[in-house]
């Protein structure tokens, strides 16, 4: 595919999942409107999710849905909920990442962080509330489905994932890694190979599995189809995490449009501390390569998908 229509491709693609997922969020915060006393609440969460972001988690979503069950099907299904609910969960982890007692970053999504801006106190609620109120969207839709006169197995598939968001995003997923991440920094433990491959795979690859993996349930896919995007997925989540490490180190602020150099100030270690800048970015080159190859043993076409992974090698944000 040229660069040029690629890139085409993707600006269309990510305005159209922006449109689906603002448009969930806003008309989810305008129901909650009404409540007296919580309007700051509402606002921040508004900022956080609103701020921006490459929206990789619902476009790679939508693009395994699409790749599964054809073009034809998309916007029948609940893909709009669940694409919202994964981002909102990801805006979640990011708002609490950024905070004094973590992180401690100020800068995020190109705009000052939500606690920096409402208050360390007012960004643990503003998180708390993205999770809380992203399975409620999830759940009013798996209800919504589970009482119309949909097929028993669209019943248990949607189910299932709601099952795959709460995993993905709990303890052995997305949270678990960050509680390995933040341990490990704070307490100076010794870190090794296996160790950062613990944190990668659930810190960041786990919310990237619940994007493609509830894509292809979402699409009707079987079991060994499922596993499949999974375990491409785990490989572009590693991948990521290590190209976030690499960019943390050689990266440009305003173009990240977060701070750069925040591993080495918290004296953290990562996987560019371990192996070194040259293998760090063969090893993002190695998995996503690697995955793109693996999308040859799924049917439909996979184009768009395959240059996205490969250009994620080279992603400067
Ligand atoms: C940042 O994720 C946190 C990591 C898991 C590395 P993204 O780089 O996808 O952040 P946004 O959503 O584009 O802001
Ligand atoms: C955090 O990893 C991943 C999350 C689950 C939020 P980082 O701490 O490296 O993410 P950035 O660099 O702040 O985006
Ligand atoms: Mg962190
Ligand atoms: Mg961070
Ligand atoms: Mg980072």
């Amino acid at each position: 595919m040229e660069e040029k229509s690629f890139q085409e491709m993707l600006g269309k693609k990510t305005a159209e999942v922006q449109q689906v997922i603002s448009g969930t969020l806003e008309r989810y915060l305008k129901e909650k409107d009404e409540l007296p006393y919580v309007h700051t609440i509402l606002e921040a969460m508004e900022y956080s999710f609103m701020a921006g972001g490459k929206r990789l988690r619902p476009l790679l979503m939508r693009e395994t849905y699409q790749l599964l069950c054809g073009e034809g099907k998309s916007g029948q299904t609940s893909l709009g909920e669940f694409m919202t609910a994964l981002e909102m969960i990801h805006t979640y982890s990011l708002v609490h990442d950024d905070l004094p007692a973590m992180d401690n970053d100020e800068y995020r999504r190109g705009k000052e962080t939500t606690w920096k801006v409402y208050g360390d106190g007012m960004a643990v609620l503003a998180g708390d509330a993205l999770m809380n109120s992203a399975f409620e969207i999830a759940f009013s839709e798996i209800s919504r489905t589970l009482s119309s006169d949909k097929s028993l197995e669209e019943k248990g598939r949607i189910a299932g994932c709601g099952e795959m968001l709460a995993k993905k995003a709990g303890i052995d997923g997305m949270l678990g890694g960050q509680v390995a991440d933040v341990e490990a920094e704070k307490k100076n433990l010794p870190m090794d190979m296996d160790k950062i491959l613990f944190i990668h795979e659930r810190k960041t690859a786990a919310l990237i599995e619940a994007a493609m993996g509830i894509g292809a349930m979402l699409s009707g896919a079987g079991e060994e189809e499922i596993n499949k995007v999974l375990w491409i997925a785990r490989k572009v989540g590693i991948a990521f995490q290590i190209q976030d490490d690499v960019l943390d180190v050689i990266g440009d602020s305003k173009e990240l449009g977060k701070s750069v150099g925040s591993d080495a100030q918290s004296g953290k270690e990562t996987y560019v501390t371990l192996c070194g800048l040259e293998k760090s970015k063969q090893e993002v080159a190695r998995l996503s390569e690697e995955a793109a190859a693996l999308l040859h043993e799924l049917p439909g076409d996979h184009a768009f998908l395959e240059e996205l992974i490969l250009h994620l090698i080279y992603r400067k944000k």
